[in-house]
Order: structure tokens, then C-alpha cells, then sequence
């Protein structure tokens, strides 16, 4: 049996950093299962189907492969790691996650690939629904000015230039819509526990996380 460590947050929460660290310090394999839904979002945008085209998508899913490879993540056979962090597939990312049809391919990649080995995930609904047994579950939490400013720094790094009220906007509507979503709804497991990682170093918060699995896996 293989040991599934869940991390959960709204967006910018600092999820995908930390949930990288402890991979890599445990040997660990990484999953980003927000990677998975960016990548069906990007393939949504490039065939034009319209992200309210809840039928259109679901067709679509049944010509799609996902997967993940030496970090990086293949959109039928091609690398899509840097275009699925683009802005527009980031804004449209959560209209194909509301479609149940779409998370259960995203859920039975995560499955199949933990069957496997031990990993830790990363997304909304891992301590929930994806893996409800982990026995590590942690729940990242940061205020939204925080996070926005986080993804600013991000997209403006790759030479864009977004302001920070447009970043908070997105940011709030996305979490407003994975919190409000029929199918598994951003929400903290009632095991997990929580980090707020307002104010704290991504180095703190790690050693945080490492020092909290150490001692539940040492129990
Ligand atoms: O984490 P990230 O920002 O890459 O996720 C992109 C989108 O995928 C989120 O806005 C959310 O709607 C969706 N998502 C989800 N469940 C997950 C991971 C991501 O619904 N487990």
C-alpha cells in the first residue's frame, strides 16, 4: 500500500511550491492535478468550443490524453507544461472542472498513477474525494491579496504586465465557482489540517509540512 499525501487551497494558496518541496525531499512522485483540467481547458480553447459548451467538452474528453512525464505535462503526445499557465487558460480553468464527466478522468489518472507509488497531490478535492484515506491531508490557506500579488509576480516575471485588482478579480471568481460547484467543491477534509501561509517564507512553510508528515508517518 502506498502513501497518497493530499494538499488542497484555493488558488495561489502556495500549494504547488510546497507540494514540490516535500515530493522531492520524500522522494515522492508529484502530481498537479490542476495541470490535468489546465490542460483540458487549453485543448477547449484551441478547438474553439466555448467554455459553456458543457456537451462539446465532454465529446472532446473522449479523443484526450493526459499525462505526466518527467514533470511535465502532455496534452496528446505534446508538451503543453508552459501554454497551460498561460492567463487565459488560468481564467477559464475552473468552467471545465465543474463538469463531473471531466473530473472523473482527471480522478482515475490520479488513482492509477498512486496505484503505483507513494505520491504527493496537489488541487482541490485530493483529501476529499480524489484520495479521502490519505493519511496526510493539509489544507494551504492565504489571503487573497497575498495570492493575487503571488500570481502576479509569476505572469509579470514572464514579461507580461497585469494589474493587481484584475488579479484579484480572477482570483475570487475562481475560487467562488470551485467553492460553489456541485461536484467535489473546493473544501477543507475534516482531517486536513490547515497552513495559512500569509506572511511566512515558502522555506518555513515547507519545514511546517516536512516536520507535521514526519510525525505521522513515524507514529
Ligand atoms: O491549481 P490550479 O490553479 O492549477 O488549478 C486550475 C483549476 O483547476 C482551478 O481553478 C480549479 O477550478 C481546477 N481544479 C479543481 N480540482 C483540483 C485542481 C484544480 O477543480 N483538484
Amino acid at each position: 500500500m502506498y502513501t497518497a499525501i493530499a494538499v488542497d487551497g484555493p488558488a495561489g494558496a502556495g500549494k504547488s511550491t510546497a507540494a514540490k518541496r516535500i515530493a522531492k525531499a520524500l522522494s515522492y512522485f508529484y502530481i498537479d492535478s490542476g495541470a490535468l483540467f489546465r490542460a483540458v481547458t487549453l485543448k477547449a480553447i484551441q478547438r474553439g468550443i466555448d467554455m459553456s459548451d458543457t456537451l462539446g467538452i465532454i465529446h472532446m474528453m473522449k479523443d484526450t490524453v493526459i499525462d505526466f512525464k518527467d514533470e511535465k505535462v502532455y496534452l496528446d503526445g505534446k508538451d503543453v507544461s508552459v501554454e497551460i499557465r498561460s492567463n487565459n487558460v488560468s481564467a477559464n480553468s475552473s468552467y471545465p472542472a465543474m463538469i463531473s464527466e471531466v473530473r472523473d478522468v482527471v480522478a482515475d489518472i490520479q488513482r492509477e498513477i498512486s496505484k503505483t507509488r507513494n505520491v504527493v497531490a496537489d488541487g482541490r478535492d485530493i483529501g476529499t474525494t480524489i484520495f479521502p484515506d490519505a493519511k496526510i491531508k493539509f489544507f494551504m490557506i492565504a489571503s487573497v491579496e497575498e495570492r493575487a500579488k503571488r500570481r502576479l509576480l509569476e505572469l509579470n516575471a514572464s514579461g507580461k504586465n497585469y494589474e493587481l485588482r484584475d488579479m484579484i478579480e480572477q482570483i475570487n471568481k475562481r475560487d467562488r465557482i470551485d467553492s460553489t460547484r456541485v461536484v467535489s467543491p473546493l473544501k477543507k477534509a475534516d482531517d486536513a489540517i490547515e497552513i495559512d501561509t500569509d506572511g511566512k517564507t515558502i522555506d518555513d512553510v515547507v519545514s511546517e509540512m516536512l516536520d507535521y508528515i514526519d510525525k505521522r508517518l513515524n507514529k
